[in-house]
């Protein structure tokens, strides 16, 4: 059922169950240890793997001697290029071949799976492999390969380049300008859980308790792979300790634990270590970004340009598209976004939470705040100056959008007008003082998403899909839908996810996770309430459904009397022309005021305010929960995340989470974040808008704004660390 026409009035709109601040349905099960994750998966007779890693970055194996392992303790099978079957091929969203020959293309490629009957066997065995390589040439920097950076193919993702008017003669005759570059480091996801696979066969079916974002992908990606029919995989998946992109493709761990379990016939379980994760996995690349900002004298955005560089494998088309958002965030009549990705030997770059949007309005966000500066206007008022009324490339209408309420609003509650325009005029102590802003906004993507709903006689309602809950609260905001739709209490919905015998789902990835799935779910269920009306002898249209019961007019019956041995409806969301004929975002504003010591240049975050519009909120905790974990995630990419590259090996150097540094509770001071009120009747029946990056989006930047006002220092080179600002 595609959705053509904008969304009318809908069950969801008296907001009985959908909206409230439910606790996790899930809740119980997490902090009692009953979530069972992949690697906890029990199985009789199971054996352990462990990836032994090629040391180079770039080069050939000349010879792999497995002789010693192979004969260690417990050691079932060590599996190298040499025994490995043939597999399919493709890039890494399609598939994912390991041990495919001799040629190493990136530092910690997998060279060998050691499988033995204990955890420790395997690895110690894995350290008796002995690997000697043929070393190459490889290029592992970004900066230092930047000028081999070309046109990616883009097939799958949008277009690389845009361009809107003339923006080269624009620019230049703009009154004002500003011409900036500014860089962002590579980053891990850094995810609680590791990425782990427990893998079995039955005959010619396999099944794969995986940590996984996309179950449906992650199902076609191993039939790929393996060359088996894809109704031969079945993947398992009801938890999954974090993602944030790590776990959208199928990584090693997976094909690694199906080939060996199939040559031993026995099931074969991995999790990789901490340290296994930031090679053999994905990473965001680096970028390089060139922001190109013309102005007249009131500020009126006349030219806006935005050129950038990151790195892939030269087998990958996968860019950072950190100027995407720069194509809708402002208005402006000459416009011109280029993304160009450098062949470099080191691990493949994938997404990572707010691909795109989270690394480039660190830059955008922050050249209109040096714009500001420049012009002397307020940051807020600058936006507003710029506030487009369609979308300035696409030229559509937006579905809906409220930054200025956002920005405004947010102002208000931070008391932004006691902000000193002047850098380094406020203090506390040793500390100076400064306040940031930044704007927010993340598309909202709709995918291909089905749902079950059954009704059972004992009054209770099913939900399957084989959708993913990444830790984002899927369970919860799906139980409320079936609830508030089916008029039956929360408890009584039992939501069954992560399995692809299920119906196929959209999965958790790029902020469409409960906008899919849920619309799904809702179609499912205005499907069954036809049902259910039918059986009453009720008109559909005018049917009430509340207490667990059905009413039309003065007329009143239990469902429980309808469903006879159960009943259950399908529900299918499509994209629909909507996505095409609306430009459709979430909005926010940052709010950020933090202190830098004067001597040391330490810096302290003190307040952080998010304000957002993202359409329905499905669920009030979990959504504040969401936009509070981006905002944490911003603050990461301002002040601390960095993987550090050896540029002479292309390799990862701190690949723990000792030195590779996330925020913890003690970088976190007093933060908010609150959604105003809006529906968005162009997105999808549910009327909500995708929440999962949106928090990430803009806070780093909205960081290094306050940063700068604080101390007059700006850091164009992320992450803003204290020996930068002395
Ligand atoms: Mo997100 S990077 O699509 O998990």
């Amino acid at each position: 059922m595609e959705m053509n026409s904008p969304v009318g009035p809908n069950a969801l709109d008296a907001q009985g169950i959908v909206g409230k601040p439910l606790d996790r349905v899930d809740g119980r099960l997490k902090v009692t240890g009953g979530a069972r994750y992949a690697y906890e998966t029990q199985q009789d007779n199971v054996l352990y793997g462990f990836v032994v890693e090629a040391s180079i970055g770039k080069g050939t194996i000349r010879s792999i001697e497995t002789r010693a392992a192979e004969k260690a303790p417990g050691v079932a099978l060590v599996l190298t290029h040499r025994n490995a079957p043939a597999q399919g091929t493709g890039n890494h969203r399609e598939a994912h071949p390991v041990l495919t020959g001799p040629q190493v293309t990136r530092y910690g490629q997998p060279v060998a799976f050691v499988v033995a009957e204990s955890f420790e066997q395997a690895r110690a065995a894995a350290y008796l492999v002995d690997v000697k390589y043929d070393q190459s040439t490889g290029k592992y920097a970004l900066r230092a390969n930047v000028a081999e950076a070309r046109a990616p193919k883009s097939s799958d993702a949008q277009a690389a380049d845009s361009a809107v008017g003339d923006f080269t003669g624009a620019f230049a005759s703009a009154p004002v300008q500003i011409d900036v570059i500014y860089t962002t480091p590579l980053q891990s996801h850094a995810m609680m859980e590791p990425h782990a696979t427990l893998a079995m066969w039955d005959g010619d079916q396999l099944l794969l308790h995986t940590a996984n974002q996309m179950l449906n992908q992650g199902q076609q990606a191993i039939a790929t792979t393996l060359k088996i029919p894809i109704e031969n995989v079945r993947l398992i998946s009801p938890f999954i300790g974090g993602g944030f992109g790590g776990k959208l493709w199928v990584n090693a761990d997976a094909i690694l634990a199906a080939i060996a379990a199939r040559q031993l016939k026995r099931p074969v379980k991995i999790a990789l270590t901490r340290q296994q994760i930031f090679h053999v996995t994905t990473h965001r690349s680096d970028t390089i970004q060139r922001l190109r900002l013309g102005t007249d004298r009131d500020g009126r955005i006349l030219a806006i340009g935005h050129d950038v560089f990151s790195g892939n494998l030269p087998s990958e088309q996968t860019y950072e598209g950190a100027a995407l958002q720069t194509r809708t965030l402002y208005a402006g009549p000459n416009r011109l976004t280029r993304h160009r990705l450098a062949p470099l030997d080191i691990p493949v770059a994938s997404s990572m939470r707010a691909p795109g949007e989270a690394v480039g309005l660190m830059a955008l966000e922050c050249a209109m705040d040096e714009l500001a500066e420049k012009l002397d206007l307020d940051p807020i008022e600058l936006r507003i100056r710029n506030e487009p009324s369609e979308d300035p490339e696409k030229h559509i209408p937006y579905s809906s959008r409220h930054l200025i309420a956002c920005m405004q609003e947010g102002a208000r509650r931070f008391e932004w007008d006691k902000r000193n325009a002047k850098p380094g005029q406020i203090r506390d102590g040793r500390w100076l003082v400064g306040m940031g802003m930044a704007a927010a906004t993340r598309g909202n993507p709709l995918h291909l998403s089905k749902a079950n709903v059954r009704l059972d006689p004992d009054g209770t309602a099913t939900v399957r899909m084989a959708m993913t809950d990444i830790g984002t609260g899927t369970y919860t905001i799906l139980a409320q839908i079936a609830a508030e739709m089916l008029g039956l209490p929360t408890q009584h919905v039992r939501v069954e996810l992560g399995d692809t015998n299920f119906p196929q789902a959209a999965g958790s990835g790029g902020s469409w996770g409960a906008g899919s799935s849920g619309s799904a779910l809702f179609e499912a269920c205005n499907a069954l309430r036809e049902k259910l009306a039918r059986t009453a002898g009720m008109d559909p249209a005018t049917a009430r459904f509340a207490d667990s019961s059905i009413a039309s007019g003065e007329q009143s019956k239990k469902l429980t009397d309808l469903v006879g041995t159960g009943m259950d409806a399908d529900g299918e969301i499509q994209p629909g022309r909507n996505n095409k004929d609306f430009s459709q975002q979430s909005y926010g504003a940052h709010f950020v005021e933090v202190g830098v010591d004067e001597d040391t240049g330490e810096i302290r975050l003190r307040r952080m305010l998010g304000v957002f519009t993202a359409g329905r909120v499905l669920n009030a905790k979990t959504a504040r929960s969401q936009a509070i974990g981006g905002m944490v995630f911003g603050v990461g990419a301002a002040l601390q995340e960095e993987m550090t590259l050896d540029p002479r090996f292309g390799y990862f150097v701190n690949r723990d989470l000792a030195e590779y540094l996330v925020p913890v509770h003690a970088d976190i001071p007093a933060i908010d974040a609150i959604f105003l009120a809006e529906l968005d009747n162009k997105s999808n029946p549910l009327k909500s808008k995708g929440i999962g990056e949106l928090g990430i989006c803009g806070a780093g930047a909205a960081i290094a704004n306050a940063v700068y006002n604080a101390c007059g220092v700006r850091i164009r080179d992320y992450p803003i660390t204290l020996d930068k600002l002395l």
